[in-house]
């Protein structure tokens, strides 16, 4: 078993497959002048199985797999049916944007993928385009009804965003009402590739909350479950439940239960700090199964105690003005 310095059990790895991404959630990345990765850098597919095959043997049991935009790196669906058949995994879940995904659902059936989680901030066509600036809201209504009719967990993720889409809250939330689906708000975080842009929290969990509770009474809180990021509620009748996610707020630390492969091969123990140790670098060198092994209980071993204390040590150069799309959502 994976456990760091605080005891906590590190059995869940987030793996980011790429940095690209056919969106441009100005939350996320700027516009231009973005300075992608080159092939070269990132991991292949062959280093990120063999990376995981004994990351599982060492205690990871659920991966989930985030970018970037996972859908737009080449070969994509044969590597994840790869990774599915790895013996000792539990839990395979990917994150996308929707755009590219819904003639794969039937496939991620398939190959086991139980639950998606869905970035969508927006019902709005005309908003949809001014936060992510491209016009893709119809593709990503579509993967929604596959993901419903072939039965997958949706988890549909919205990041709370002063300005831009605080209407949409009330929305979002109304969709729970018929489909048994989880509509999970998120604070927004400084990580959008843009140090000019890096800012204080607009609105934060509590806010977020009471704009629900004004229209639904009602809302109860949930018994949320283990290692759960989010504050999770049930508004009376509703077939799906709501979620709340203090993500910059960073409430829910004190469990973390989670390390990030970033596309190139950086371990980071924590979304706020930096990277502790490049795996394609050992990979790349030679290293034996065990000598991976050795790294990782190493590296998992020295975790900040929460996003707070990794902030404060990330004096590196992937700091807070880094984007989500690097770091692996
Ligand atoms: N703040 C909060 N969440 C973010 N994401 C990306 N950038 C940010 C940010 N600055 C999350 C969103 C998106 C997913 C890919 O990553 O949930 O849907
Ligand atoms: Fe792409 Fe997700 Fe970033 Fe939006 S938030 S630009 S969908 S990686």
């Amino acid at each position: 078993m994976l456990k760091d310095k605080h005891g906590r059990t590190i059995n869940y790895l987030r793996l980011a497959v790429t940095d690209r991404c056919n969106l441009r959630c100005f939350y996320c990345m700027p516009e231009e002048g973005i300075d992608w990765l080159g092939r070269e850098e990132l991991m292949s597919y062959e280093e990120m199985l063999h990376l995981c095959s004994v990351f599982v043997k060492t205690g990871i049991e659920k991966i989930r797999i985030t970018g970037g935009e996972p859908f737009v790196r080449k070969g994509f669906m044969p590597f994840l049916t790869k990774l599915s058949q790895l013996d000792g995994l539990q839990q395979l879940t990917i994150t996308t944007n929707g755009v590219l995904t819904a003639p794969f659902v039937p496939e991620l059936k398939k190959i086991g993928v139980r639950s998606v989680n869905l970035s969508l901030d927006t019902l709005d066509r005309n908003r949809f385009f001014a936060i992510t600036r491209r016009d893709e809201l119809p593709s990503v209504l579509e993967t929604l009804e596959q993901l419903l009719h072939h039965e997958i967990d949706v988890k549909l993720n919205a990041v709370v965003m002063e300005g831009k889409n605080t209407d949409d809250i009330l929305p979002l939330v109304a969709l729970t009402k018929d489909l048994p689906i989880s509509v999970r708000f998120i604070e927004e975080m400084p990580f959008n590739g843009d140090e000019a842009h890096a800012k204080s929290l607009g609105w934060d969990h509590v806010q977020i909350l009471e704009t629900i509770k004004e229209k639904y009474p009602a809302i109860y809180k949930l018994v949320d479950p283990p290692f759960s990021t989010s504050f999770n509620y049930q508004i009376p009748g509703h077939k799906g439940n709501v979620g709340i996610i203090a993500a910059y707020t960073r409430s829910f630390c004190g469990t973390c239960n989670r390390i990030r492969l970033t596309p190139l091969g950086d371990l980071k123990t924590c979304l706020y700090g930096g990277s502790v140790l490049n795996f394609k670098d050992l990979l790349r060198s030679g290293a034996t199964e065990e000598e991976i092994q050795a790294a990782l209980y190493k590296a998992v071993n020295q975790k900040d105690l929460n996003g707070w204390v990794a902030e404060k040590n990330n004096t590196g150069r992937s700091s807070l003005s880094a984007s989500m799309a690097t770091i692996g959502g």
